[in-house]
């Protein structure tokens, strides 16, 4: 009865999604356990290329059961029309797509709220992905927000959304035209919700059943750990909890299930959004990376900012989702560079992801670089030396065995050591 919980390990878009739908073809459930549509998890398979933003990765796979766990935060006029551009691609999510019955729902005020607060920040700018995902969590924790299963009951439901029109429509003081745009997107909300409805589900039972009868679950994380808002770089991070612990409480499932939780660590660093970011390489070198990586955002398309590994936080993600092995991906992205480095330490030895963590100033080892293009490489032994040896620094310096390395995009383009 397996559950595979998969994470990422710095600020977000390490590859979880290519990482995901390359495991699950051994699987019979994948279920996203954290976050909503503001993540972006692109998945290469069935000759196509597909963005991902609340959907799991594995229904990819047209016999992999999809899951969305209640932790998880959901727009159901977004996930429609995901759920509609998988159909125009040929693959239908009918009787195979599980939407927890607890989730809570975004109202279309909170995205204009959510705008708002991002203004009013002068100093601590978030730099959100605009998807309402910090005011659809608040809600949930202040206890009077939209969940799913409210739609049972008209009353309930109706007044609910009503509530929270006049609040939107009071706190940004909108004016006529504005009031007019928002009844038309919450009707919109409403009708969505009534369809999506249609997925509504124990998940926790479905996901029991699945491990009953033998099968692997994989949990699916979202962002990274770094966005995490217990153990990432606060304030700069999400509202969903983004380590693997969560995966219990999203998905209803007890910790003693979880067999492994696979880390999925990039060969370098990038975030999008405001914070710290010890290793950012704000110069040619990062242009470089970024070039190479086509490092920009899949759910905004802002250029991700992008800088050398940092082993120290790997190190510290690693340990607070209790990693059993790593995925190292994207290495194939570093070929070309005469050097390449890793942070190993701070100066003065301090760490923090704290409000101070902008202070942190690394301390790197200087590793060779490689020429020779490894790009959907499948043997280890037909890496260059150079990069054996990186991979090698990145397990000894993290702590953890890096089982597998990501040669490329596509589904196959891995190594198993
Ligand atoms: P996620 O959010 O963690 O799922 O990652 P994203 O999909 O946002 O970003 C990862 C990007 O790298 C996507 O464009 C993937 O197609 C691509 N990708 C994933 N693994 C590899 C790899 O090993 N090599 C290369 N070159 N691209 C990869
Ligand atoms: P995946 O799953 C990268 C970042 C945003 C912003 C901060 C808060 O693709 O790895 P939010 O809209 O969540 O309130 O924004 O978190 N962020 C991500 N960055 N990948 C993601 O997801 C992200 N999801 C949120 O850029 O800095
Ligand atoms: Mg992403």
């Amino acid at each position: 009865m397996p559950v595979s919980i998969v994470v990422g390990l710095q600020w977000g878009d390490e590859g979880k999604g290519k990482m995901v739908d390359h495991l699950a073809e051994k699987a019979v459930a994948v279920a996203r356990f954290s976050g909503g549509a503001n993540a972006g998890h692109t998945v290469e398979g069935e000759g196509k290329r597909f963005a991902l933003h609340l959907l799991p990765s594995g229904l990819v796979r047209k016999d992999v059961i999809g899951m969305i766990g209640s932790a998880c935060v959901m727009d159901p006029v977004t996930i429609l029309e995901e759920i509609r551009s998988l159909e125009e691609n040929g693959i239908s999510t009918k009787g195979r797509l599980k939407i927890s019955s607890k989730i809570n729902l975004t109202h279309p005020g909170y995205k204009c709220i959510e705008k708002q607060s991002e203004v009013n920040l002068a100093s601590e700018k978030i730099g959100t992905t605009g998807r309402g995902i910090g005011p659809t969590y608040e809600r949930k924790f202040r206890r009077n927000a939209i969940r799913l299963d409210d739609i049972i009951n008209k009353t309930t439901f109706t007044s609910l959304v009503d509530f929270h029109t006049k609040e939107a429509i009071s706190t940004l003081n909108l004016g006529y035209a504005e009031v007019e745009k928002l009844h038309s997107d919450v009707a919109e909300f409403i009708e969505a919700t009534r369809e999506v409805a249609g997925y509504s589900d124990d998940v926790s039972l479905s996901i029991s059943r699945v491990l009953d009868r033998g099968g692997l679950v994989i949990a699916e994380g979202a962002q990274g750990s770094l966005l995490d808002p217990d153990h990432g770089s606060y304030p700069f991070v999400t509202c969903g909890q983004c380590v693997s612990g969560a995966a219990c409480t999203s998905l209803g499932f007890g910790p003693a299930l979880v067999t492994d939780v696979i880390g999925i660590l990039k060969a370098y660093t990038t975030r999008v959004g405001s914070g710290p970011f010890p290793t950012e390489l704000d110069n040619e070198t990062g242009e470089k990376i970024r070039r190479a990586g086509h490092e920009f955002g899949t759910t905004t398309g802002r250029p991700r900012r992008c800088g050398w590994l940092d082993g120290m936080l790997a190190r510290y993600t690693a340990r607070i989702n209790g990693c059993t092995s790593i995925t190292l991906t994207l290495l194939d992205v570093l070929t070309g560079f005469e050097e390449l480095q890793i942070c190993t330490g701070y100066k003065g030895g301090k760490f923090t992801t704290g409000r101070s963590m902008g202070e942190l100033v690394p301390v790197y080892e200087t590793f060779s670089g490689w020429t020779e293009d490894i790009r959907g490489e499948t043997k280890w032994e037909n890496l260059p030396e150079a990069a054996r040896a990186y991979v090698l620094a990145v397990e000894k310096i993290v702590g953890v065995s890096v089982t597998s390395i990501s040669t490329g995009p596509g589904r196959d383009d891995v190594i198993w050591r």
